[in-house]
């Protein structure tokens, strides 16, 4: 007898799309083990108008029109100034490779109205996953406090349990540029799952990687050009050679269960807020790490600390094998 396939993951996805929220977007949008239900934009990497132009532009490229984007915030959740992140995704959020060109519009209503929405159409059945700061969720929280009963769960491309921060020493760029928003999402009763630095800094793509998505259709081909300014900026910044991290798409696929993480325990967990220097630290209780993690009193977040650094190949192939940008190409072969 056959072994029957779990259903595909029903998915909420909420980026503040540079180049990696990019590939998470393909990755969700072409894998079969993924209902995308809708996705929401978040300001971040960069400013909400082009994160929002960004998120449209993947789901029409990968044929996905019928995929709702909706608009969400434009900055952090206190009103404070937002601070993006060009001069690791270009100008353009796509590696300065991009066209900027418009394609689709936005639904109407709010990225965090949006998931209330979904959350209430199909109750215990939609994973959350954001990968850009949580303003977006905590906004949802504010506005359906019911929300965690209401959610399969949330998974997050966000913080740093044992691995140093990528912003400041200690704190993950998601969770600092919105701590008040990430406090809230860390708070709630939910099923969090934390897929942070301590896996996404270590599965890496490489020029070696790119050759390949180049060799694909024109949805590769794009995959290809806008990870060549990302993998400078990695370059410099971190790894001191050409390969850069794949952040978010890890979150959505240990979301769809594609990668199955392999230390991954439950845990009380915070966000440090205030204005020292820990700021937006997410702190990990992992002192039961000698003894295999026993069960700890109300702990809800799953900190992911080991996947499977295959994994880069395997969103390579996916994308590398989707054919063609279903957003026509400009005079210079641009999507
Ligand atoms: O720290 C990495 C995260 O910050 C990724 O989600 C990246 O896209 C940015 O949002
Ligand atoms: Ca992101």
């Amino acid at each position: 007898m056959q072994e029957e396939r779990a259903k595909p993951q029903k998915m909420v996805l909420d980026c503040d799309t540079g180049v990696d929220d990019t590939l998470a977007i393909l990755y969700a949008a072409l894998h079969p083990d993924v209902e995308l239900l809708a996705v929401g934009s978040v300001w971040g990497n960069v400013d909400i108008a082009t994160a929002t132009r960004n998120c449209l532009h993947t789901v029409h490229m990968a044929g996905r029109a019928d995929v709702p984007v909706a608009r969400g915030a434009a900055g952090p959740l206190i009103g404070t100034p937002p601070v993006y992140a060009y001069h690791v995704h270009g100008d353009d959020g796509q590696g300065n490779a991009g066209t900027g060109r418009g394609v689709g519009a936005a639904i109407a209503g709010t990225a965090a109205e949006q998931m209330i929405r979904l959350a209430r159409a199909h109750p215990g059945e939609v994973e959350i996953v954001a990968v850009g700061p949580l303003t977006n969720v905590a906004l949802a929280l504010g506005l359906c406090p019911e929300l965690p009963e209401l959610v399969h769960g949330v998974t997050i491309m966000g913080g740093a349990a044992l691995a140093p921060g990528n912003v400041t020493e200690v704190a993950e760029a998601n969770i600092w540029c919105d701590p008040e928003a990430a406090a809230a999402v860390f708070n709630a009763p939910w099923r969090l799952t934390m897929v942070g630095l301590d896996v996404t800094m270590r599965t890496t793509l490489d020029d070696g990687h790119r050759a390949r998505l180049a060799a694909g259709g024109t949805i590769g081909q794009y995959t290809s050009r806008i990870l060549d300014h990302y993998l400078d900026y990695f370059a410099a910044a971190s790894f001191g050679e050409r390969r850069s991290c794949l952040h978010d798409a890890l979150a959505v696929a240990v979301a769809a269960r594609t990668l199955v993480p392999s230390s991954a325990p439950t845990v009380n967990a915070f966000v440090v807020l205030g204005d020292g220097p820990t700021r937006g630290q997410t702190v990990c209780d992992l002192r039961g790490m000698y003894m295999g993690y026993p069960h700890q009193d109300g702990a809800h977040c799953r900190v992911v600390l080991e996947t499977d650094p295959h994994f880069a190949d395997e969103i390579v192939a996916l994308i590398a094998a989707a054919g063609d940008s279903a957003v026509p190409l400009n005079k210079e072969g641009r999507t």
